[in-house]
């Protein structure tokens, strides 16, 4: 009802997350402190995107009771939702996080992160709804806080009004280190290589677009760091809680969710990586079993028609710098292939980079800029969006010619196959390019897109352009109703 929010309806109280808790010594070194404001707010989805959503910010020290106000009308902010507090390494910042479910279908929340003494401006989110119609996302990788890659890069995502942004790894680049071993060594002390503060200073770029739409996280290389965990996971894990609904190991390495007939899912790539070994197989064959079952589910729900999977390194790619995964390509693609994936979003490489659809290592079809192919037939196209390496200290190598370039495979950076790459369809070096996708629910005929348009970030131009189209007999596979199966 308008103005009165169920207190039911929402999870009320302190989520055990791990790390620090509600009223632990570090909430209570500065209370009533005014002059704090909540920073960085940004939001992830939980497993149900239509009742589940986390709502995540920081405060530049403790604050005591870290909260989150919360109602379904402007001013109106009559729940109060404890958030739990949690440190990160090298930082005095503070990582709080509401979570919140039982949220309803649908509906514009409105909502304040506060604490005693301080509070955010009023925000809003909206809960994924039960109607079908059309699901938007965006996706791209290897951000920082680059000039070229925040504004630019958070305005083109703002400006196509996504249902969730994908960003597939590499996130603040707070660590130079990049899971290499030998330079955690060298560098564990170096401000200039070890910077932890630039995960707030990231956060914060994003808060404009993601303290209203969710972006969903993924774990790449830089996010290995030096914090003396065995993973180097802990200022990722203090600032994000994606859905646990995923193959073990921390809570959110992997995860998957549904919105609309898209689904996404998101391994964790560390684990399998031929490039760089440092938490290679640290799920012990987990995350293949997981990713098998997960893809089996989706791919024989009626209400999914596309799978989108996401994670940091690149099966395809022909870049010299990082290439093409033999640790990924040997892993997963035979999975891909298996369950027909319609499209895999990749980072690590700094560059964009599109295949023509492939199916056993081959592409099976010519899929120029303006193609639209049937992906069930064709097989899954693959796509690099690692934004572009301009302000970057390191030059570019990754203009190699596309013939003739190599992979990784094997351990260890030791072995680089020569490869003759005939997959690669569409290659751009030179902006920060952001993929803007739309999928369509299902006509009355049962044909259903989805639209990819890779935009770049500087002068929204359109450089690359794919509709995958499938097409099935509705009454096998979609009810008439206009909702969405529960
Ligand atoms: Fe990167
Ligand atoms: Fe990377």
């Amino acid at each position: 009802m308008a103005g009165e929010l169920n207190r039911r309806s929402v999870l009320r109280g302190a989520v055990a997350l791990g790390g620090a808790v509600a009223g632990g010594p570090i909430l209570w070194q500065r209370p009533g402190d005014t002059a704090m404001r909540p920073s960085g707010i940004h939001l992830t989805y939980g497993a149900d995107p239509r009742r589940e959503m986390v709502v995540s910010w920081s405060t530049a020290e403790s604050v005591a009771t870290p909260r989150l106000l919360l109602g379904d009308t402007q001013g109106g902010l009559s729940e109060v939702v404890d958030a739990e507090s949690k440190p990160a390494p090298g930082v005095d910042a503070v990582q709080h996080h509401a979570r919140l479910s039982n949220l309803d279908p649908g509906k514009t929340y409105f909502y304040r992160a506060a604490h005693d003494g301080g509070s955010s401006d009023e925000l809003t989110f909206t809960t994924v709804g039960n109607e079908r119609r059309p699901v938007r996302f965006t996706a791209f990788g290897d951000q920082g806080t680059y000039q070229n890659r925040m504004a630019p890069v958070v305005n083109t995502v703002a400006s196509f009004d996504p249902d969730l942004h994908l960003h597939v790894g590499d996130l603040s680049y707070a660590s130079d280190t990049g899971g290499i071993r030998a330079f955690e060594a060298l560098w564990a002390d170096d401000e200039r290589r070890y910077n932890p503060s630039a995960w707030d200073a990231w956060l914060a770029g994003l808060q404009p677009f993601a303290s209203r739409v969710p972006w969903m996280p993924v774990l790449g290389n830089h996010e290995m760091e030096v914090d003396g965990t065995e993973l180097g996971y802990a200022s990722y894990f203090a600032r994000f809680v994606p859905p646990d609904n995923g193959a073990g190991g921390p809570r959110g390495a992997t995860w998957s969710l549904r919105i609309g007939n898209v689904a996404f899912i998101a391994p964790d790539s560390n684990d399998a990586s031929a490039e760089l070994p440092r938490n290679r197989d640290y799920l012990g064959g987990a995350q293949e079993s997981w990713l098998e079952a997960t893809l089996a589910d989706y791919r024989s729900r009626p209400d999914v028609d596309w799978i989108v999977v996401g994670f940091h390194h690149c099966p395809y790619c022909s870049s010299s710098r990082h290439s093409s995964d033999g640790g990924v390509r040997d892993r997963w693609t035979p999975l891909f292939d298996r369950y027909q994936v319609d499209l895999v979003i990749n980072g690590h490489n700094h560059l964009y980079e599109r295949t023509h659809p492939i199916r056993q290592g081959n592409p099976t079809t010519e899929a120029p800029i303006g193609a639209t192919i049937d992906p069930g037939q064709a097989g899954t196209t693959y796509i690099v969006s690692g934004l572009s390496e301009e302000d970057e200290r390191l030059p570019d190598i990754a203009t190699a010619p596309v013939a003739g370039v190599t992979h990784y495979t094997g351990t260890d950076f030791g072995l680089r196959v020569p490869e003759v790459v005939t997959w690669s369809a569409v290659k751009d070096e030179l902006s920060p390019i952001v993929i803007c996708a739309e999928a369509s629910p299902p006509d009355s005929g049962g044909t259903t897109t989805l639209t990819i348009r890779s935009v770049d970030a500087g002068d929204r131009r359109v450089v690359d352009e794919l509709t995958l189209l499938r097409s099935h007999m509705p009454s096998a596979r979609h009810s008439r109703d206009g909702k969405e199966p529960s």
